[in-house]
């Protein structure tokens, strides 16, 4: 018996022993790889000033012609590698995702919440993201497709007859389509309270994170605490009135979920966070672009007569009916690509194609760049919406990301985007007003001032 044990111990030890020769000769071998080509600049800014002196993606795509299509570089005191091939930002986002995890500054975490799903890898990610998706996939939205079509006429009636920043108003529009999905109809309650929480923190989200009194990052993490005091009290009224709901937070709050108000708070804010801007961004460039394209415009406008039906409310299957409004959404996703990259860290030291990405560093997609080349979108300045009209080959089109993170409220998005263009594009007409010629970052890419319109109803 004591035979068998010590014979057992040895080959447990003894392939221990390998496992651990093979891992640091595999280790000492990955580190003798080259870093991918590129210049790394001064120490600590790196080439920090480079990218902001000029418009980003001037900087990303001299890189990209200098390097080709993985480089590396150093901003905002980090190192990183760029890669812009649609291989190697799915072999970061989809096939080796848990090699990469996502990466925010420490700040932004605080300001956001720590337990909110983008800042998570594994099994909390997971669970989380399928209670997202519960509330946002098409069987969920298409109850809520009346209620999105209220809120974008009464914001176009708002806007009648006015000089608007097109921005401006499409974050409002955007907010109140958000609240709606998160709380159904208990948002009306709480609409005010909410905004005025919401966008003190906002107004301190991209301040300098000093938390002393007055400074903006205080004001924030103050209002921040205010939200969370609101969410407590629309829990605690739902679980009194023991109702079920098919909204967001009726799916947090789903029988055996077990989350903690402090986990639904974080994740409420959070996805505020990842719905308003990005909405309200698409949406101004959509304008700009439809302004633009008389005959584009005249298409969709076409399109959207043929299915109103005078005063009616629109339908799921009215949205499912608008193939040539899609198709502008995704051409404008693709030119305006307002998400022109996102950032992952390595976790451990990774090979890609004979190159060394060290653990630690961030690896940083660039959508913009892979929906910017010739190769797969040709004359790719050039907004035609018809290019769609055949499906772009797989991995090449990312507005919505890709993978472990891609965008749960890409439904609910397109939803809201289609349901406004329904109204504008029958009822209003509008013209931009001032020179509509550069592009400012905020941090999402937008038209210069926000495209300020003046619109009015169509006699
Ligand atoms: C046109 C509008 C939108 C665009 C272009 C967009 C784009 C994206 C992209 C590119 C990502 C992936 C980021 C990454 O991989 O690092 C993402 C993630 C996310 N988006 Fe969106 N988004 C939009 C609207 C929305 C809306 C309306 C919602 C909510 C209702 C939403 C909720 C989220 C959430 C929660 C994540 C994080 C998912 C995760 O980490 O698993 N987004 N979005």
């Amino acid at each position: 018996m004591v035979s068998l044990i010590l014979c057992f111990f040895f080959s447990f030890l003894a392939l221990f022993l390998l496992h651990r020769m093979f891992k640091s000769s595999s280790n000492s071998a990955m580190k003798k790889l080259p870093l991918p080509p590129g210049t790394i600049g001064w120490p600590y800014i790196g080439e920090t000033f480079q990218l902001y002196s000029q418009n980003p993606n001037v900087f990303f795509t001299s890189k990209q012609k200098r390097y080709g299509s993985i480089f590396k570089t150093h901003i905002l005191g980090c190192p990183c590698v760029m890669v812009s091939s649609p291989e190697a930002a799915k072999f970061v986002l989809v096939t080796k995702s848990h090699l990469f995890k996502p990466t925010f500054p420490a700040s932004k975490e605080r300001m956001l919440g720590r337990q909110a799903l983008f800042f998570h890898q594994g099994d909390y990610h997971s669970k989380l993201r399928k209670l997202v998706l519960r509330a946002f996939m098409p069987e969920a939205i298409k109850n809520i497709v009346s209620q999105v079509d209220n809120l974008a006429v009464h914001s176009l009636q708002s806007w009648d007859g006015q000089l608007i920043n097109t921005f401006q108003e499409m974050k409002t529009y955007a907010f109140n389509v958000a609240l709606m999905s998160i709380f159904g109809k208990d948002e009306i309650l709480y609409r005010e309270e909410l905004k005025r929480c919401y966008y003190v923190l906002e107004r301190g989200y991209n301040s300098m994170p000093i938390n002393l009194p007055g400074t903006l990052f205080n004001k924030s993490m103050k209002a921040r605490k205010e939200l969370a005091q609101i969410l407590a009290r629309i829990l605690s009224t739902r679980r009194q009135r023991k109702e079920e709901t098919t909204d967001l937070l009726g799916s947090f709050m789903g029988d055996g979920e077990g989350l903690t108000d402090e986990q639904i708070a974080d994740n409420v804010i959070g996805v505020i966070f990842a719905a308003r801007d990005t909405t309200a961004s698409v949406l101004t460039w959509i304008v700009k672009y439809l302004g633009e394209n008389p005959s584009i415009l005249q298409a969709v406008t076409e399109e959207q007569q043929s299915i109103s039906g005078g005063d009616k409310l629109l339908n799921w299957a009215d949205i499912k009916n608008m193939p040539i409004t899609s198709r502008v959404i995704q051409e404008t996703l693709r030119v305006a690509s307002i998400l022109s990259f996102t950032f992952r860290e390595a976790v451990e030291d990774v090979e890609y194609e004979g190159y060394l990405i060290p653990k630690g560093w961030k690896v940083l997609p660039l959508f913009r760049n892979i929906h910017h080349s010739a190769d797969i979108f040709p004359d790719p300045e050039k907004f035609d919406p018809s290019r769609f009209e055949v499906a772009p080959k797989p991995n090449t089109y990312m507005p919505f990301g890709n993978g472990t993170h891609a965008c749960p409220g890409n439904e609910l998005a397109k939803l809201e985007i289609l349901v406004l263009l329904h109204h504008l594009t029958t009822k209003y007409r509008w013209s931009m007003v001032g020179p509509q010629t550069s592009i400012q970052y905020g941090p999402f890419a937008l038209p210069q001032n926000g495209l300020p319109i003046r619109l009015s109803r169509k006699t």
